[in-house]
């Protein structure tokens, strides 16, 4: 779904401003890239297209979802973008490595990454292990840096080169870090590092590249819940709606447009974090159905 044209701000006196959405603007064979990891589906798939929409060319990456991923290229290259997929597993860190340069050797550069794939299995405390916690870290955490670490190194050599283009990468993190919880313990761990690379990438990659993170609420149906227990899900949230999709992607969008913003992370999560839960939304909406009625 594309997104509406944002409304420029006038810049102050003396500093020019730079257009806030070039991508929009450029020639097709100029278009920044982007590459979305786990971008086939669900929010993954709303990110590409809100991205799409607001003049990126997109690399779709994906795992298991390949048919997925190839529907969505078509339905965007249908829509005049340029789009295609690319398939990896980022648990393993040679199918990782070889990611941003199949990008690169597809589209002949890149310009931001979206790290947005993750994995989510429930773990607690009595059944934490060492392998649960490296299946997350494997999939939630290292691949984020490492493919920061990637286009930094492209955008570093071309500036070198004298391009100046600078980059962003945005990551996927979680309301529950603000409003913690001890369900799905592996995971929600494997984002907390991930909150603490984004500040610490912010710093170490600036100014080539700008490092930012998106924190939804519950956006999507998880596990095996179900639409009773999702719509209830969303009404627990100070405003009586969580984050769809859209927002996210909306957010996104606004990050990897946004020059001066770097080290920091958007809540988009109707106000959930606000909210101190002591289980996973999942577990409370079960909790309210099962309390027996007494009037
Ligand atoms: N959904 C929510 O309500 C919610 C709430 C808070 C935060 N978030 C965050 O928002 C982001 C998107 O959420 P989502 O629910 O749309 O994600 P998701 O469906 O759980 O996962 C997105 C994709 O990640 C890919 N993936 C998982 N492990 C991978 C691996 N080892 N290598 C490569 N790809 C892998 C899968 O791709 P394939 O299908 O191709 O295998 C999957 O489709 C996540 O970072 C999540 O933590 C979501």
């Amino acid at each position: 779904m594309p997104i509406p044209p944002a409304t420029p701000l006038a810049a102050p006196a003396g500093v020019t401003r730079p257009d806030p959405h070039p991508a929009r603007t450029a020639a097709a064979a100029d278009r920044p890239v982007v590459l979305v990891t786990g971008g086939a589906r669900r929010i993954g798939r709303a990110i590409c297209e809100a991205l799409a929409g607001a003049g990126w060319r997109v690399a779709v990456h994906h795992r298991r979802s390949g048919d997925a991923a190839q529907a969505l290229v078509a339905q965007l290259q249908a829509a005049g973008v340029e789009a295609a997929a690319f398939a990896a597993d980022l648990a393993d860190e040679a199918q990782c490595r070889a990611l941003l340069p199949a990008v690169l050797a597809r589209f002949g550069r890149a310009d931001a990454v979206v790290n947005n794939a993750s994995l989510f299995e429930h773990d607690e405390v009595a059944s934490f292990s060492y392998a649960a916690m490296e299946r997350h870290w494997r999939a939630n955490t290292a691949p984020a840096i490492v493919l920061a670490q990637a286009l930094h190194n492209h955008l570093h050599s071309a500036r070198v080169a004298g391009s100046g283009r600078g980059g962003v990468v945005v990551n996927l993190l979680d309301q529950k870090l603000w409003n913690p919880n001890p369900d799905h313990l592996s995971y929600t761990l494997s984002k907390a590092a991930l909150q603490a690379a984004t500040t610490m990438l912010a710093m170490a990659l600036a100014p080539v590249l700008r490092v930012v993170a998106v924190a939804p609420g519950v956006t999507l149906h998880s596990g095996d819940m179900d639409d009773a227990e999702f719509a209830a899900a969303h009404r627990m949230t100070p405003l009586g709606r969580s984050s769809t999709p859209q927002d996210v992607a909306q957010a996104v969008a606004y990050l990897l447009a946004a020059p001066a913003v770097t080290g920091t992370t958007l809540l988009v999560d109707g106000g959930q974090h606000l909210q101190a839960q002591p289980r996973d939304v999942l577990f409370l909406t079960r909790a309210a159905n099962d309390t027996p009625q007494t009037d």
